[in-house]
């Protein structure tokens, strides 16, 4: 009995830990990022490659938040510095995450908060299949993950000018390459996707009328 109460405290503490975020809402506290070790990076920029053959499969949560932080997170709290840089600390980026077979998560829609490496719970939905559709890409239904980029064109046109569109295109670049090798580092497949229609997009996933969709990348085991 005690062994079994033991072992199930030991499956709850492992769950990421819940708590109310900055905004009110719900948010779920990621895994901290390993900030060292792994494959060196010269393997990895050998072996970066856009991967879709999925294998049936989760996603772990520590992979996941991993992810999360590689291409956005922060990597110093005195400065809000980021993995990804941003022109004048602006950070137009923002990534949302579609989950739909994550070890000690919920299936739903979450954003990812940089500051507090957690996520934070947008709707319990299922939005694979319907985004799949209107990707005319039927495999992305069954992917564990999918991760979708957002810029804010109207903070980076307020501070930038008519540059801003720029600034947020390379800015994405950084961040997706981030990811790639992160996913190369840990054996996880992601392909990075702009071909869209991003009304389309906006009227599946309700991001912040500020943000436009401008990247997504599907995230699976690979054998
Ligand atoms: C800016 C950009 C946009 C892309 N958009 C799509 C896309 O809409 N659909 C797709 O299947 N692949 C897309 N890709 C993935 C490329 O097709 C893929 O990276 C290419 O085949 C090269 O393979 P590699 O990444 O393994 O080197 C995109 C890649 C980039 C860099």
């Amino acid at each position: 009995m005690i062994g079994l109460l033991a072992g199930l405290f030991a499956i709850m503490a492992s769950y990421a830990a819940a708590g109310p975020d900055r905004e009110g809402s719900t948010s779920i506290s990621l895994p901290s990022p390993e900030t060292s070790g792994g494959m060196p990076l010269a393997w990895t920029l050998q072996n970066r490659q856009a991967a879709k053959d999925f294998l049936p499969g989760s996603i772990k949560l520590q992979h996941l938040a991993q992810l999360l932080w590689a291409a956005q997170g922060e990597t110093d709290r005195s400065s809000a510095r980021r993995t990804a840089p941003s022109f004048n600390n602006l950070y137009p980026l923002s990534v949302y995450v579609l989950v739909g077979d994550v070890t000690q998560l919920s299936q739903g829609f979450y954003k990812y908060l940089p500051k507090e490496h957690a996520l934070t719970h947008i709707s319990l939905d299922d939005w694979r299949e319907p985004l799949a559709r209107s990707l005319r890409e039927q495999w992305i239904a069954d992917a564990p993950v999918v991760l979708i980029f957002t810029g804010n064109y109207d903070l980076a046109a307020r501070r930038l000018g008519k540059s801003g569109a720029r600034y947020v295109d390379i800015e994405l670049g950084h961040a997706v390459q981030n990811l790639y090798l992160q996913a190369t580092a840990l054996h996880v497949g992601a392909i990075f996707f702009a071909t869209f229609d991003n009304k389309k997009i906006i009227e599946l996933l309700t991001f912040p009328s500020q943000e436009l969709p401008v990247g997504i990348m599907p995230v699976g085991p690979i054998p």
